[in-house]
């Protein structure tokens, strides 16, 4: 009887951002002109769920200050990583606040960095424009996300860093 052929473990398109798949916990800050500065402990989940599509599933969750799970949940949100045919990347994310986002942008596989910019910004009050940028240091994760709302330019909101777990 002819045996089933085992599947690729990983779509060709995400091994360039395998470094990123599984689980990392990390410290983060927060700022803005208009509010005051916090800090905040963070969990990201980076799975590929099928390697026969090009999609890297993102769950984030926050907690206040240095707490980490079972201390006061902030933030959270959730979305898909979709390795397009040209190389470029787009992620669609789902904010706990009800904002969506729609991101474009690029990943240097030999630099480890990834740059997105939002192209949509959906069901925000007074967010107008996202930008988001990950790097690989060291086996350190970190990113850096700024906003623009209708009263303020372009500038960070939050930093984190990250160990794998
Ligand atoms: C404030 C957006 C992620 C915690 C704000 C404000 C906006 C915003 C528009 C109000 C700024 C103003 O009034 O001028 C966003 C967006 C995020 C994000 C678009 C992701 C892309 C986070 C995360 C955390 C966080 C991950 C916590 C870990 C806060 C806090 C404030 C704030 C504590 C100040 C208090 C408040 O207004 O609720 N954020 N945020 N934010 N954000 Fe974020």
């Amino acid at each position: 009887m002819e045996q089933a052929q085992p599947g690729p473990l990983m779509h060709p398109a995400v091994a360039p951002l395998a470094y990123l798949l599984g689980t990392w916990r990390g410290q983060g800050e927060g700022y803005y002109p208009t509010i005051i500065s916090f800090s905040y402990t963070e969990e990201l989940q980076f799975t590929h769920p099928n390697p026969r599509k090009p999609i890297i599933s993102y769950a984030q969750k926050t907690w206040r200050s240095a707490g980490g799970p079972g201390a006061e949940p902030m933030h959270a949100e959730s979305g898909f990583w979709r390795l397009k045919p040209d190389g470029s990347v787009e992620v669609v994310i789902a904010q706990s606040t009800g904002l969506v986002e729609v991101q474009k942008g690029t990943h240097d596989h030999e630099d480890k960095v990834i740059r997105l910019q939002s192209e949509l910004v959906g069901n925000a009050s007074k967010v107008k424009e996202i930008s988001r940028e990950f790097r690989l240091v060291n086996g350190e994760l970190s990113y850096e996300v700024q906003m623009a709302t209708n009263s303020t330019s372009l500038q960070p909101h939050l930093k984190a860093v990250f160990k794998k777990i």
